[in-house]
């Protein structure tokens, strides 16, 4: 079988059905670069350990750009025959360096340690765009809250009016969650940072060869501590997932609410033409498919994930044929997301909010009455009572098609004795805003420290 890595104990080559089965170069030929680069790194380590030598390290350095090269270009690519990548590029550069140098290179490593290493590098360099891509989203939401510093909002519980806030306070909600997403990110990174390459097959290798010396040729940090953990482990590819995933529920939680915001009852955003749809029968539509794209995807980001974990439940250490299964999804979790991203950005810095529509909603629904109670208890009422005098007060508004700052001072009283006239000075949305001074409140001294803050951990990570 030309190219294959193994054969000497088979009398007969792969029969069809399997090799069909078994061969991964349709997805896993995006790892070419990095096989290649963590070849040049083990070639380096062969050289130190005294397996090469100086003219044959340099020989096998120069066949290795040659055969880089041929892939950029697509001179080279994987064969019927070739399993997967690293069965083809050997076979590469044996055509580029011969049988007798490019015969030496798979000494003291092996697939198992090689596919461990290049999904972390390939991982890696995604997670990099991503976080760029995620960042982008984050700059669009802070940007929306700086540009609406005093606009209000019905702020919903239940997807009822709650309390009436700022739609920067809002915005920057949804901003937090994706700011943590970064930081995930980051931290997953030293964890992604160890290197696996020099593990073997399972126990390690008898060469001597250096794993740091690899570690260190391949960006990476340092060489795993257990050479099983290292070929078997995928966790840090399925918290890859879990964060791809993560991020993908909090762009739905946000898209749900912008999908509301644009419906003709809320009234609360227009999108951008370049960032909306239209129908092919209703000539009137503008649909916010970007959103409804983000909520549908992250679906799929979530069945990555989980489909992962399947694979890895109850699976015996170390490698077995099933870890092949690891890559398909989260090659498709990037993909994903590196196509979702820039358009998510894209619609939320260009969103137009009705901030007259929104004020407008924001005292309705009673959305007061916690702020009627709360002033009870600063006048000294006991809360248990405050908050049976506000819910009568609601009673009575309800029951005669009244909002909460309608009732004369007589009707007041006729509630509660308590309830002065003074009580109006709450009975404004600005008024309940401007009180809401607290810690992460949304008053909007706090949500502009608030902005501030979240710039600083932005700028960290
Ligand atoms: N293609 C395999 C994978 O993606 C790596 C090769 C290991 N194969 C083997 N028979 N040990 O996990």
């Amino acid at each position: 079988e030309p190219g294959a890595l193994w054969g000497g104990r088979f009398a007969s080559g792969p029969s069809p059905a399997l090799a069909r089965l078994s061969k991964s170069t349709q997805f896993d030929w995006v790892l070419a670069a990095y096989d290649i680069a963590g070849s040049r790194a083990h070639a380096a380590a062969l050289a130190d350990a005294g397996y090469l030598t100086a003219e044959e390290l340099t020989a096998m350095r120069d066949a290795l750009d040659v055969l880089e090269d041929r892939v950029a270009r697509g001179e080279f690519v994987a064969a019927e025959s070739d399993e997967d990548v690293h069965s083809a590029l050997e076979r590469g550069l044996i055509e580029v360096a011969g049988a007798e140098l490019g015969g030496k290179l798979r000494a003291g490593r092996s697939r198992n340690d090689q596919i461990a290493t290049l999904v972390r590098l390939y991982l890696r360099d995604h997670a990099r765009v991503i976080a760029g891509q995620l960042g982008d989203v984050v700059d669009a939401l802070v940007a929306q809250a700086a540009a609406h510093p005093d606009a209000a909002m019905p702020g919903r519980t239940h997807l009822q009016h709650a309390q009436p806030v700022l739609l920067a306070h809002q915005l920057l909600a949804h901003a937090w969650p994706l700011v943590r997403d970064l930081e995930r990110l980051r931290d997953w990174w030293g964890r992604a940072s160890q290197s696996p390459y020099g593990a073997g097959a399972l126990a390690g290798s008898s060469l001597g060869l250096d794993p740091r010396l690899v570690a260190n040729e391949l960006g990476l940090s340092e060489p795993t501590e257990n050479s099983i953990d290292a070929t078997a482990a995928r966790d840090v590819v399925a918290e890859f997932a879990f964060i791809t995933s993560m991020i993908g529920i909090n762009l739905s939680r946000l898209s749900e609410e912008i999908i509301l915001w644009n419906t003709k009852e809320f009234g609360f955003v227009t999108l951008h033409d370049g960032y909306s749809t239209g129908s092919s029968i209703m000539p009137q539509k503008k649909n916010p498919d970007i959103a409804e794209l983000a909520r549908g995807k992250s679906g799929r980001l979530i069945g990555n994930l989980s489909g992962l974990l399947a694979t890895l439940k109850g699976l015996p250490l170390a490698y077995n044929r099933d870890l092949q299964e690891d890559k398909e999804p989260v090659f498709d979790s990037v993909e994903t997301l590196e196509v979702l991203l820039p358009a998510f950005a894209g619609m939320v810095a260009t969103l137009t909010f009705h901030t007259e529509r929104m004020a407008e909603l924001a005292p309705q629904g009673f959305s007061l009455a916690t702020d009627v109670a709360e002033w009870l208890v600063k006048q000294g009422v006991v809360f248990r009572d405050a908050h049976e005098i506000s819910g009568e007060l609601v009673r009575f508004c309800e029951e005669r098609g009244l909002a909460l700052d309608e009732p004369s001072d007589a009707e007041l009283a006729q509630v509660s004795p308590r309830l002065t006239p003074a009580v109006r000075e709450v009975l404004t949305v600005e008024g309940s805003i401007g009180s809401r001074l607290g810690v992460g409140g949304t008053a909007p001294e706090r949500v502009s420290d608030q902005r501030r803050q979240l710039q600083r951990r932005l700028d960290d990570v």
